[in-house]
């Protein structure tokens, strides 16, 4: 073990913002496994079919630990009701709008969940400065940076999207309030999360769908374009590890170090499928950045965390849970 790993600090009692959403439900049931008492917040945003969100929260609303508030970060009053009845070691604030080409349509609607919502929040948390906040925030805070893989202290002030721009503004806003209020908190940047339960909208999710239909999948640019894709498991298992081991202000990326190309993607896809796909070539995209990669370090000697699932595995376990889940997709799809 490293000299530099944060002490751990017990704790039983958990709010999860965001909770019915792809990483927040595997949260959820992950921390009800643990024995800990959950309290989880989600407004059910029609972003995409909240059906699948409602089955995404299936066992733990069967949970005699878990507590479910159908609610909105927006609504002040309520939070405040939230945080008077309960008294949390722990809070996951991972409620967000997420995704990066709707955020460009309207991001009005993104600073209001992202930078507003995230105000509410730490608003509670200022009157509660004890309780430890463990917070998501994005890769895409790096913008268009070339000089990969990225470290936390590289600057971040060029986002290239209203989405990336928010969760910046998110850190920043969290920065003050650890500063002037002294609440510690864990801001923890995500890379390109798959998996279970992953958004529908989100790339894998489009590229399993088309390729098993036989259909063109869209590929933006000529496919050299890479993200550093990290399986849920392992994004979870490092926000369990930041939620004992907060202390001050800290910013971790939480990534695998291991950049994949578009193209080779695609490919692996097929592979998992079983067939070849048929690719459709498309200009880049408004908002999209060239490369994402982290350098995970930090997270290493201060959390412990070690992500350790193989692309290929990742995608097994995902084609599993869609083969699973296959007769709620089916109903999804004839209800849209
Ligand atoms: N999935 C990724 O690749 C990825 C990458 C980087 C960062 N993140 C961040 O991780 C977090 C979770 O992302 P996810 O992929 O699980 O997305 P998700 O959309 O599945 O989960 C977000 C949840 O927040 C809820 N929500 C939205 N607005 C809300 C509001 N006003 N009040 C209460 N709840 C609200 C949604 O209903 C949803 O269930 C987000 O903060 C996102 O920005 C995700």
């Amino acid at each position: 073990m490293s000299l530099e790993m944060i002490q751990p600090q017990p704790f039983q009692k958990v709010l999860v913002t965001g909770a019915a959403g792809f990483i927040g439900s595997t949260l959820v049931d992950c921390l009800l496994a643990q024995g800990k008492e959950v309290v989880g917040l989600d407004n059910f945003d029609p972003y995409y079919d909240p059906q699948q969100k409602r089955d995404n929260l299936e066992a733990a609303l069967q949970h005699e630990n878990f507590q479910m508030y159908e609610a909105d970060i927006l609504d002040v009053p309520l939070l405040e009701r939230v945080f008077a009845q309960h008294s949390f070691d722990v809070v996951v604030h991972l409620a967000a709008k997420a995704g990066v080409r709707p955020s460009i349509e309207n991001p009005a609607a993104y600073f209001q969940v992202n930078v507003e919502g995230t105000l509410n929040v730490l608003n509670q948390l200022r009157v509660n400065p004890k309780t430890r906040l463990v917070m998501a925030s994005s890769s895409s805070v790096y913008g268009n940076n070339l000089s990969a893989p990225f470290v936390e202290t590289t600057e971040t002030s060029q986002p290239v999207s209203p989405y990336a721009a928010s969760k910046k503004a998110g850190e920043v806003l969290a920065y003050s309030y650890a500063k002037l209020y002294g609440i510690p908190m864990s801001l923890l940047r995500f890379f390109t999360v798959y998996g279970p339960r992953q958004r529908p909208e989100m790339a894998i999710a489009m590229f399993f769908k088309l390729i098993q239909k036989g259909e063109q999948v869209p590929m933006f640019g000529d496919g050299s374009t890479a993200r550093d894709y990290t399986y849920v498991g392992d994004i979870v298992d490092g926000i369990l590890r930041s939620m004992k081991r907060t202390e001050g202000f800290e910013i971790y990326n939480l990534g695998n170090s291991s950049p994949v190309s578009l193209l080779e993607m695609i490919q692996a896809v097929g592979v998992s499928v079983g067939k070849s796909a048929k690719i459709q070539e498309l200009p880049e995209q408004a908002g999209d950045v060239t490369l994402t990669c982290a350098n995970i370090q930090k997270a290493e000697r201060q959390l412990g965390f070690h992500p350790n699932t193989s692309l290929e595995q990742g995608l097994s376990l995902y084609s599993q849970w869609l083969s699973r889940a296959g007769q709620t997709f089916k109903t999804l799809e004839q209800r849209s």
